[in-house]
C-alpha cells in the first residue's frame, strides 16, 4: 500500500492561515497535480477542518474524514492510521492520498506510514499560521523529482527513510 501525503505550502511554512482558511490560494500547477494523483489513488483521507473548507466531497473519489461524528455523504474514521491503512488495503486500495490538515499529516507522518511527500512551495508568505506539522520530528527524506511551474510554484516530490540514522 503507497501512501503519501499531498500539501501545498507557502514559502516561509505554512499550509493555511488558520484552520478554516481553505487552500484556495495555490496555483494550476498544484491544482492539476492534486487533481491527478488523488484521482489515480481513488482515495483521500482528510480532517474534519480541512472538509470543512471544501465545498462538497472529492467526486470520482472515496473520502474518508476523520471525525468523531458522522458525516452525510461520507465515509468517517477515528481508526488510528495503521488500522485505518490495513482496512483500505482489504478493500482493494493500492494507494492512499493524505490531504490534510496539519492534524492528519502530522498523525500519518509520527505513525511512519508515509513513503511519499508532494509539496508543493507556492512563491507567497503568511508570516503566520498553520505549519505542515505541528509536533516535534526528525525524519529524512530523499528528492525525487523537483520541477518549477509558469507561476513560480516548486512541485517536489519526496520519500520518506525511516531506517536512517537521525
Ligand atoms: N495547503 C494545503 O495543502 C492544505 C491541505 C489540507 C488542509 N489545509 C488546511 O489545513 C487546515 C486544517 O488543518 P487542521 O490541523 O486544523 O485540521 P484537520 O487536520 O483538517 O482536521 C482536524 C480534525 O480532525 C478530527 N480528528 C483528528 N484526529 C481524529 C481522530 N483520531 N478521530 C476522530 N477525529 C479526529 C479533529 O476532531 P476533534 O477536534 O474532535 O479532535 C478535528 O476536527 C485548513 O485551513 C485547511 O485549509 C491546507
Amino acid at each position: 500500500m503507497k501512501t503519501f501525503i499531498i500539501a501545498a505550502m507557502t514559502a516561509d511554512g505554512y499550509i493555511a492561515k488558520e484552520t478554516n482558511h481553505g487552500a484556495y490560494w495555490t496555483g494550476k500547477a498544484d491544482k492539476k497535480r492534486f487533481v491527478e494523483l488523488t484521482k489515480r489513488a481513488g482515495v483521500v483521507i482528510m480532517g474534519f477542518n480541512t472538509y470543512k473548507t471544501l465545498p462538497r466531497p472529492l467526486k470520482e473519489r472515496v473520502n474518508i474524514i476523520y471525525s468523531p461524528e458522522p458525516i452525510e455523504g461520507v465515509e468517517t474514521t477515528t481508526l488510528p492510521p495503521a488500522e485505518l491503512l490495513k482496512n483500505l488495503e482489504a478493500r482493494g486500495f493500492k494507494e492512499v492520498a493524505i490531504c490534510g490538515g496539519s492534524t492528519i499529516y502530522t498523525m500519518f507522518m509520527k505513525a511512519k506510514v508515509v513513503d511519499t511527500i508532494y509539496l508543493t512551495i507556492e512563491p507567497i508568505l503568511f508570516g503566520s499560521g498553520l505549519r505542515l506539522f505541528q509536533e516535534d520530528m526528525l525524519f529524512h527524506l530523499k528528492l525525487v523529482s523537483s520541477a518549477e511551474s509558469e507561476s513560480g510554484a516548486l512541485l517536489l516530490e519526496y520519500t520518506a527513510n525511516y531506517s536512517g540514522n537521525l
